[in-house]
């Protein structure tokens, strides 16, 4: 039984307010049912959801065959932890290595902690392949990066609201620009420690920034000349986002560890994966690395049909034709708007920049006349909004939804 709050919007934000950390600062909208690429909040407004749970919904909401086989799961086993095996485990890692041609996966639950975990295991290969001395392991990250919140995570941030006063933070990071092959190169030359690097293929949480083509080829070659893992964070950009599989794939790059999560369960549970070959996964032994949920029968049901998903419906394919629509459209609205500086993107995950400075209120306010007109999505990094709706959406949607940003913007 769904349990019936029958409750305003307004009370519904007073009641976070008192009783919630003030960890997020929503739009004011308060959702209780979504279907597909729609969301409805509690008065009964319908809304396009452009921001599909920061791509965690790219199978759109609800979707009817993900939400059956979550069902029919929980009534037959959910949870076993990993002292016992269960009859999805195997199933389950055997399903995603072969699809993406890993050896092996390592199963764990949220984002945050599927990077966790390609850290630990980059550094243990460090010490236990490449001959770094113990404990001194060093990892390049790219500015502006976005990988999660845990205090390793965030140690590694530039961004001070992120990693300001959660200090001390842990070292054994070097940070370079995005999209600067030759600072990975000058650092991968000097410095024998470093055992990897870690990069989003597009940086999502910093506003849609997509490196130059062969930029993720150059970092891949540096790898392979200086010994050194290349760590694909595909938490956002992966399962059809971006038009392909995985956003590597546009350039035929294959990267030593893969990290997938969000999307993996189609919003429906927290899945995140780790992938890689054996010498690589060989390193972490019984007792070194786990969660008690990682790998639950239930999220290994739910990912495989959230996957299928994604294949059967041919959601890459969608996502770079109405990308390509979509960005399309949005460059004669820069053109006439001078609001708007610059429209940018791959498949499905797009975002416009906002003509003003990241301190601006523009980028909230034109989202809260997006919401006005129907449709919500979020600023991200104060003068960019990203847009990100479910894969499944159809060209009338689309269109109708340009119309809504189109009236918006008209209004602003
Ligand atoms: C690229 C990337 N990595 C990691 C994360 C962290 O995922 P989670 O919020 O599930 O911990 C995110 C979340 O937005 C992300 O975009």
């Amino acid at each position: 039984m769904i349990r019936q709050t029958n409750i305003t919007s307004k009370k519904a934000i007073e009641l976070e307010k008192r009783f919630g950390a003030h960890n997020y600062h929503p739009l004011p909208v308060v959702l209780e049912r979504g279907d597909g690429v729609y969301v409805w909040d509690t008065e009964g407004k319908k809304y396009y959801d452009f921001l599909a749970a920061y791509s965690a919904v790219n199978q759109g909401h609800c979707h009817p065959r993900i939400q059956k086989t979550l069902t029919d799961q929980a009534g037959q086993l959910t949870l076993t932890s990993r002292a016992f095996h269960s009859n999805m485990l195997g199933h389950y890692e055997k399903y995603l290595c072969e699809f993406f041609g890993y050896d092996k996966l390592l199963p764990m639950n949220t984002g945050a902690e599927g990077v966790e975990t390609a850290l630990k295991i980059c550094r243990k290969w460090g010490h236990e392949k490449k001959g770094i001395e113990p404990e001194n392991a060093k990892i390049i990250v790219a500015e502006n990066n976005f990988h999660g919140r845990t205090i390793t995570v965030i140690s590694f941030s530039t961004s001070p609201e992120s990693y300001r006063h959660f200090g001390p933070h842990t070292p054994g990071f070097e940070i370079v620009p995005f999209n600067d092959a030759n600072a990975i190169s000058d650092l991968l030359e000097s410095d024998p420690q470093i055992a990897g690097v870690m990069l989003e293929p597009i940086q999502g949480e910093a506003g849609v920034i997509v490196p130059d083509d062969g930029y993720l080829q150059e970092v891949r070659d540096l790898c392979d000349k200086h010994d050194a893992l290349f760590i694909d964070d595909e938490i956002q950009t992966g399962l059809g986002r971006t038009g392909r599989m995985l956003a590597a794939d546009h350039e035929d790059v294959r990267p030593d560890i893969v990290i997938l999560g969000k999307a993996l369960s189609g919003g429906m549970y927290p899945v995140s994966a780790v992938l890689a070959d054996d010498n690589i996964m060989e390193v972490i032994n019984p007792g070194e690395h786990g969660s008690t949920y990682g790998g639950n029968p239930l999220g290994c049901a739910i990912a495989m049909t959230a996957l299928d998903v994604i294949i059967d419906e041919d959601l890459e394919e969608n996502a770079t034709e109405m990308g390509k629509i979509f960005r399309q459209e949005m460059e004669q609205m820069v053109d006439q708007h001078d609001i708007l500086q610059l429209v940018r993107g791959k498949g499905l995950m797009n975002a416009i920049e906002i003509n003003d400075d990241e301190e601006s209120s523009a980028a909230w306010d034109l989202c809260m006349e997006f919401k006005k007109h129907g449709l919500l999505a979020k600023p991200t990094h104060g003068n960019k909004i990203r847009f990100t709706p479910p894969l499944i959406i159809t060209e009338e949607q689309l269109r109708d939804s340009l119309e809504i940003i189109r009236q918006s913007l008209e209004n602003f």
